[in-house]
Protein backbone atom coordinates (compact mmCIF):
# COMPACT_ATOMS: atom_id res chain seq x y z
CA UNK A 1 0.00 0.00 0.00
CA UNK A 2 1.24 3.55 -0.51
CA UNK A 3 2.56 5.76 2.15
CA UNK A 4 1.67 9.08 2.77
CA UNK A 5 2.95 12.63 3.93
CA UNK A 6 0.46 15.00 4.18
CA UNK A 7 1.31 18.66 5.24
CA UNK A 8 -1.84 20.46 6.93
CA UNK A 9 -0.45 24.42 6.75
CA UNK A 10 -4.06 24.97 8.28
CA UNK A 11 -4.01 28.87 7.97
CA UNK A 12 -0.77 29.64 7.54
CA UNK A 13 2.13 31.23 6.55
CA UNK A 14 0.11 34.62 5.72
CA UNK A 15 1.47 35.61 2.73
CA UNK A 16 1.63 34.00 -0.98
CA UNK A 17 5.38 35.24 -0.72
CA UNK A 18 5.94 33.72 2.18
CA UNK A 19 3.73 29.73 0.89
CA UNK A 20 5.93 30.19 -2.05
CA UNK A 21 9.17 30.21 -0.53
CA UNK A 22 8.21 27.39 1.90
CA UNK A 23 6.65 25.14 -0.86
CA UNK A 24 10.71 26.18 -3.01
CA UNK A 25 11.89 24.93 0.35
CA UNK A 26 10.51 21.56 0.71
CA UNK A 27 9.98 20.73 -3.26
CA UNK A 28 13.29 19.08 -4.36
CA UNK A 29 13.72 16.86 -1.23
CA UNK A 30 9.92 15.55 -1.29
CA UNK A 31 10.56 14.78 -4.83
CA UNK A 32 13.41 12.53 -4.11
CA UNK A 33 11.20 10.34 -1.69
CA UNK A 34 10.74 6.73 -3.12
CA UNK A 35 7.99 4.69 -1.50
CA UNK A 36 5.60 7.79 -0.06
CA UNK A 37 3.66 10.24 -1.64
CA UNK A 38 3.99 13.59 -0.58
CA UNK A 39 0.97 16.03 -0.15
CA UNK A 40 1.03 20.18 0.42
CA UNK A 41 -2.73 21.04 1.68
CA UNK A 42 -2.20 24.72 2.14
CA UNK A 43 -4.67 27.38 2.44
CA UNK A 44 -6.84 27.91 -0.59
CA UNK A 45 -6.13 31.06 -2.00
CA UNK A 46 -2.07 29.44 -2.22
CA UNK A 47 -3.51 26.84 -4.34
CA UNK A 48 -3.16 28.57 -7.49
CA UNK A 49 -0.04 30.09 -7.21
CA UNK A 50 1.60 26.65 -5.57
CA UNK A 51 0.68 25.00 -8.44
CA UNK A 52 1.75 27.81 -11.48
CA UNK A 53 5.32 27.02 -9.51
CA UNK A 54 4.99 23.37 -9.70
CA UNK A 55 4.19 21.50 -12.60
CA UNK A 56 6.23 18.03 -11.83
CA UNK A 57 3.84 14.91 -10.57
CA UNK A 58 5.90 13.87 -7.35
CA UNK A 59 4.27 16.32 -5.00
CA UNK A 60 0.71 15.90 -5.03
CA UNK A 61 -1.63 19.79 -4.14
CA UNK A 62 -4.26 19.38 -1.62
CA UNK A 63 -6.86 21.75 0.09
CA UNK A 64 -7.99 21.95 3.39
CA UNK A 65 -11.82 21.87 3.01
CA UNK A 66 -14.73 21.99 0.37
CA UNK A 67 -18.12 22.58 -0.03
CA UNK A 68 -20.92 19.96 -0.27
CA UNK A 69 -22.48 21.59 -3.48
CA UNK A 70 -20.82 21.71 -6.97
CA UNK A 71 -22.00 25.31 -7.82
CA UNK A 72 -24.91 27.90 -6.34
CA UNK A 73 -26.13 30.15 -4.16
CA UNK A 74 -23.45 29.04 -1.22
CA UNK A 75 -21.73 32.10 -0.13
CA UNK A 76 -17.75 31.75 0.85
CA UNK A 77 -17.71 28.20 0.08
CA UNK A 78 -14.87 26.54 -2.23
CA UNK A 79 -16.10 23.49 -4.44
CA UNK A 80 -14.44 20.28 -5.18
CA UNK A 81 -15.06 21.22 -8.75
CA UNK A 82 -12.97 24.54 -8.40
CA UNK A 83 -10.42 22.73 -6.55
CA UNK A 84 -9.94 20.00 -9.26
CA UNK A 85 -9.97 22.84 -11.84
CA UNK A 86 -7.15 23.88 -10.29
CA UNK A 87 -4.92 21.22 -10.20
CA UNK A 88 -5.54 20.04 -6.89
CA UNK A 89 -5.46 16.06 -5.76
CA UNK A 90 -6.70 15.83 -2.38
CA UNK A 91 -8.64 17.45 0.21
CA UNK A 92 -8.97 17.19 3.85
CA UNK A 93 -12.42 16.71 4.88
CA UNK A 94 -13.34 17.02 8.93
CA UNK A 95 -10.82 18.26 10.34
CA UNK A 96 -11.62 18.37 14.17
CA UNK A 97 -10.62 22.36 13.72
CA UNK A 98 -13.37 22.38 11.55
CA UNK A 99 -15.59 19.97 13.65
CA UNK A 100 -15.01 22.37 16.76
CA UNK A 101 -16.99 25.01 14.23
CA UNK A 102 -19.94 23.01 14.11
CA UNK A 103 -19.42 21.07 11.35
CA UNK A 104 -20.98 17.46 11.80
CA UNK A 105 -20.04 14.07 10.48
CA UNK A 106 -23.28 14.06 8.16
CA UNK A 107 -22.01 17.11 6.26
CA UNK A 108 -18.35 15.76 6.08
CA UNK A 109 -20.50 12.73 4.43
CA UNK A 110 -21.42 14.94 2.18
CA UNK A 111 -18.58 16.95 1.02
CA UNK A 112 -16.60 13.31 0.73
CA UNK A 113 -18.90 12.40 -1.67
CA UNK A 114 -18.25 16.04 -3.61
CA UNK A 115 -14.81 15.81 -3.39
CA UNK A 116 -14.82 12.42 -4.77
CA UNK A 117 -17.36 13.00 -7.92
CA UNK A 118 -14.52 14.96 -8.86
CA UNK A 119 -12.08 12.39 -7.89
CA UNK A 120 -10.38 14.31 -5.45
CA UNK A 121 -8.71 12.10 -2.84
CA UNK A 122 -10.28 13.15 0.56
CA UNK A 123 -8.14 12.86 3.49
CA UNK A 124 -11.20 12.31 6.26
CA UNK A 125 -10.07 12.91 9.62
CA UNK A 126 -11.71 11.12 12.95
CA UNK A 127 -10.52 11.03 16.59
CA UNK A 128 -11.61 11.45 19.91
CA UNK A 129 -11.53 14.38 21.88
CA UNK A 130 -10.56 12.85 25.27
CA UNK A 131 -9.22 9.22 25.87
CA UNK A 132 -11.23 7.76 29.61
CA UNK A 133 -9.97 5.11 31.03
CA UNK A 134 -13.07 3.12 30.60
CA UNK A 135 -12.78 3.02 26.80
CA UNK A 136 -15.62 5.39 26.02
CA UNK A 137 -13.61 7.12 23.37
CA UNK A 138 -14.61 4.00 21.42
CA UNK A 139 -18.15 4.34 21.37
CA UNK A 140 -16.73 8.05 20.10
CA UNK A 141 -14.54 6.72 17.32
CA UNK A 142 -17.29 3.90 16.30
CA UNK A 143 -19.75 6.99 15.75
CA UNK A 144 -18.04 9.74 13.96
CA UNK A 145 -16.67 7.05 11.54
CA UNK A 146 -19.62 5.43 10.95
CA UNK A 147 -21.35 8.89 10.35
CA UNK A 148 -18.92 10.27 8.28
CA UNK A 149 -18.23 7.26 6.20
CA UNK A 150 -22.04 7.05 5.87
CA UNK A 151 -23.29 6.03 2.40
CA UNK A 152 -19.79 5.36 0.60
CA UNK A 153 -19.25 1.69 -1.08
CA UNK A 154 -16.78 -0.70 -0.80
CA UNK A 155 -15.64 0.64 -4.30
CA UNK A 156 -15.31 4.20 -2.69
CA UNK A 157 -14.05 3.61 1.10
CA UNK A 158 -10.66 2.44 -0.84
CA UNK A 159 -10.76 5.82 -3.01
CA UNK A 160 -9.99 8.11 -0.06
CA UNK A 161 -7.16 8.16 3.05
CA UNK A 162 -8.73 7.80 6.64
CA UNK A 163 -6.69 10.03 9.02
CA UNK A 164 -6.62 9.36 12.74
CA UNK A 165 -6.27 12.21 14.76
CA UNK A 166 -6.91 12.53 18.34
CA UNK A 167 -7.96 15.71 19.42
CA UNK A 168 -5.89 16.04 22.74
CA UNK A 169 -3.32 15.15 20.52
CA UNK A 170 -3.17 17.98 18.30
CA UNK A 171 -1.13 21.17 17.89
CA UNK A 172 1.30 19.76 21.31
CA UNK A 173 4.64 20.06 18.96
CA UNK A 174 7.16 18.37 20.62
CA UNK A 175 5.74 18.52 24.14
CA UNK A 176 3.65 15.43 23.18
CA UNK A 177 4.72 12.25 21.83
CA UNK A 178 1.23 9.94 21.68
CA UNK A 179 2.04 6.51 23.35
CA UNK A 180 2.53 4.26 20.04
CA UNK A 181 0.36 1.60 21.47
CA UNK A 182 -2.65 3.98 21.21
CA UNK A 183 -2.08 4.65 17.42
CA UNK A 184 -2.07 1.04 16.65
CA UNK A 185 -4.71 -0.31 18.91
CA UNK A 186 -6.75 2.81 17.23
CA UNK A 187 -5.92 1.28 13.54
CA UNK A 188 -6.84 -2.03 14.62
CA UNK A 189 -10.27 -0.60 15.83
CA UNK A 190 -10.48 1.50 12.98
CA UNK A 191 -10.33 -1.71 10.53
CA UNK A 192 -12.52 -4.11 12.86
CA UNK A 193 -15.13 -1.51 12.25
CA UNK A 194 -13.88 -1.14 8.26
CA UNK A 195 -14.26 -5.34 8.43
CA UNK A 196 -17.73 -5.30 9.64
CA UNK A 197 -18.92 -2.05 7.55
CA UNK A 198 -17.22 -3.80 4.20
CA UNK A 199 -15.04 -6.58 4.09
CA UNK A 200 -11.78 -7.97 5.44
CA UNK A 201 -9.92 -7.12 2.11
CA UNK A 202 -11.93 -3.58 1.27
CA UNK A 203 -10.73 -2.52 4.91
CA UNK A 204 -7.28 -3.86 4.82
CA UNK A 205 -7.03 -1.59 1.36
CA UNK A 206 -7.74 1.85 3.15
CA UNK A 207 -4.85 3.64 3.92
CA UNK A 208 -4.79 4.91 7.61
CA UNK A 209 -2.36 8.03 8.82
CA UNK A 210 -1.70 9.34 11.68
CA UNK A 211 -2.26 12.74 12.88
CA UNK A 212 -0.96 14.69 16.12
CA UNK A 213 1.90 16.39 17.31
CA UNK A 214 3.79 14.45 14.52
CA UNK A 215 8.20 15.71 14.65
CA UNK A 216 11.02 14.63 13.36
CA UNK A 217 11.98 13.29 16.78
CA UNK A 218 8.90 10.86 17.47
CA UNK A 219 7.96 10.27 13.52
CA UNK A 220 10.17 6.63 13.84
CA UNK A 221 8.30 5.24 17.32
CA UNK A 222 5.17 6.19 15.62
CA UNK A 223 5.26 4.93 12.40
CA UNK A 224 7.12 1.39 13.30
CA UNK A 225 4.55 -1.40 14.23
CA UNK A 226 1.80 0.93 14.48
CA UNK A 227 -0.29 -0.48 11.82
CA UNK A 228 -0.18 3.04 10.13
CA UNK A 229 0.04 3.89 6.41
CA UNK A 230 1.79 7.41 7.14
CA UNK A 231 1.21 10.68 8.80
CA UNK A 232 -0.98 13.87 8.39
CA UNK A 233 1.57 16.67 9.86
CA UNK A 234 0.41 20.48 11.31
CA UNK A 235 3.14 22.37 12.62
CA UNK A 236 6.18 20.39 11.58
CA UNK A 237 4.76 20.65 8.41
CA UNK A 238 5.80 24.31 7.99
CA UNK A 239 9.79 23.51 9.23
CA UNK A 240 11.13 21.76 5.97
CA UNK A 241 14.11 20.22 7.57
CA UNK A 242 11.57 18.61 10.06
CA UNK A 243 9.08 17.72 7.21
CA UNK A 244 11.48 16.59 4.98
CA UNK A 245 12.94 14.18 7.38
CA UNK A 246 10.07 12.89 8.32
CA UNK A 247 9.14 11.65 5.29
CA UNK A 248 12.60 10.05 4.96
CA UNK A 249 11.87 7.83 7.99
CA UNK A 250 8.95 6.99 6.09
CA UNK A 251 10.26 6.01 2.96
CA UNK A 252 12.79 3.77 4.84
CA UNK A 253 10.13 2.50 7.67
CA UNK A 254 8.93 -1.03 7.96
CA UNK A 255 5.18 -0.44 7.75
P1 LIG B 1 -0.13 19.01 14.51
O1 LIG B 1 -1.47 19.10 13.63
O2 LIG B 1 0.83 18.13 13.75
O3 LIG B 1 0.34 20.43 14.65
O4 LIG B 1 -0.52 18.41 15.82
C1 LIG B 1 -2.00 17.97 13.00
C2 LIG B 1 -3.31 18.31 12.38
O5 LIG B 1 -4.09 19.07 13.01
O6 LIG B 1 -3.63 17.87 11.26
Amino acid sequence: MKRYLIGNWKQNPITRKEALALFADLKTDLAKLKHVVPVVCAPALFLSPLRDSYRGKKIALGAQDCGMETSGAHTGETSAAALKDLGMEYVILGHSERRAEGESSSVVAKKIRAAMSQHLTPVVCIGETERDNDGSFFEAIKEQLTDTLWGITAPDITKLVIAYEPVWAIGKGGALTVDPQIVHETTIYIRTLLTRKYDRTTAFSVPILYGGSVTDENAAELSDRTGIQGFLVGGASLKPAAFIKIGRVLDTATL
